[in-house]
């Protein structure tokens, strides 16, 4: 049922205001300032003695799986490892007694997600499941977990389900974070925060246009690079995958500083770079990077705040600008998310490819 879209893909993009209401839907609450769930099934003690999460997942599960780790990190202070399952389940790696696993994947059928969580739970260890499909193998073997509540997924790039799993993640953080040191005026200006996203994607999916025009622009590059830091590092790994899996375009994502490093060596005119550099305390960092490729010759397209006093500085350096609403830096990733997932529709589409089943590709991946 295409609701009237040309193609699950973009109907998808377009569900996300409802689907990121709907994995917040009455699991927040102003009364403890923190969010709640119905199925962790694991009592608080346990979850307030974890000394490490790990989170295990494969694809764009992953990368929300890193977002994870910063929002643990910050909010709940607790170490957190990100894992890919399928290095995870082989790799036998330490993990003390007050270690909890968490698995995040839509289907709850991934192979090597499953294994990672049948491994940890093998050993003992309180293992979780952030998940999208009601009743999938991963969901019934979890010792508990998180529904995303996102409805169907069909298209096989992931898109709704990504900025579910991100929710989930950031209510979860919330929660472990009002355990140990957050305020209750912290957790409360949080749950405001979070409250005003569905719109704010609303507002974000006005670009729409503006990423068209920029795709009719760039489709016939061969390579891309896709830039971030920090809470945009994830995102710029998950612009890159959106872009490969469904216009088989090459692209790389990269942490911006890590440039100098070995990538920049890729720049010239025809690989453009997509920089993410949306206010926040990192801004004159990443644009430093971007004039290190802007000066190597490489078409740049940048990711910025609207309304940014810096706006017209990054309109000359760049040579095309999307303008994504303004939201606290942890929340950036939800929003940022939302021009990479059109671009990739539209150049997939102006190069002729099967957006909805891309060559190559399942939804779900059920063998290893
Ligand atoms: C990317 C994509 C895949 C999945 C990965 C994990 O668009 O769809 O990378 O994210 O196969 O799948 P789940 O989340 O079902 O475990």
């Amino acid at each position: 049922d295409l609701n009237g879209y040309p193609h699950y893909m973009l109907k998808e993009i377009y569900e996300q205001p409802e689907s990121i209401e709907n994995a917040m839907r009455g699991r927040l609450s102003d009364e403890d300032a923190s969010a709640h769930f119905g199925g962790l099934n694991i009592d608080a003690q346990r979850l307030r003695r974890a000394e490490r999460i790990i989170l295990t997942a494969c694809g764009t599960s992953y990368h929300a799986g890193i977002v994870g780790e910063y929002l643990f990190e910050e909010f709940a202070r607790i170490p957190v490892e990100v894992e890919y399952a399928s290095e995870f389940r082989y790799r036998n790696p330490p993990m003390d007694q007050n270690t909890i696993v968490i698995a995040i994947t839509q289907s709850g059928e991934t192979a090597d997600t499953l294994a990672a969580l049948r491994e940890s739970k093998r050993k003992g260890h309180p293992a979780l499941a952030i998940c999208n499909v009601v009743g999938s193998t991963i969901a019934r073997e979890a010792d508990g977990g998180v529904y995303l509540h996102a409805g169907p997924e069909i298209g096989v790039a992931s898109t709704k389900a990504f900025t579910s799993q991100v929710t989930v993640l950031t209510l979860l953080a919330l929660y472990l974070g009002r355990m140990r040191h957050l305020s209750s005026l912290q957790g409360t200006r949080m749950i405001e925060e979070l409250r005003r996203i569905p719109d704010v994607i609303r507002r974000a999916l006005k670009c729409h246009d503006k990423v068209k025009q920029i795709a009719e622009k760039y489709h016939q590059y061969n390579n891309m690079l896709y830039m971030g830091r920090q809470y945009l590092f994830p995102v710029a790994l998950e612009g890159a995958l959106k872009l490969k899996e469904i216009s088989y375009i090459h692209a790389e994502g990269y942490p911006a500083a890590e440039m100098k490093h070995g990538p920049i060596a890729l720049v010239d005119k025809s690989t453009p770079s997509i920089f993410l550099v949306p206010s926040g305390s990192i801004f004159d960092k990443v644009m430093s990077n971007l004039e290190e490729v802007k000066a190597r010759g490489g078409p740049i397209i940048a990711i910025a705040t609207e309304n940014d006093p810096k706006a017209e500085y990054i309109a000359t350096k760049a040579d095309d600008v999307i303008f994504i609403p303004d939201v606290p830096e942890y929340l950036q990733p939800l929003v940022a998310v939302i021009p990479l997932q059109l671009f990739s529709y539209h150049v997939a589409l102006l190069r002729g490819c099967d957006v909805d089943k891309p060559r190559n590709l399942a939804k779900s991946v059920t063998v290893e």
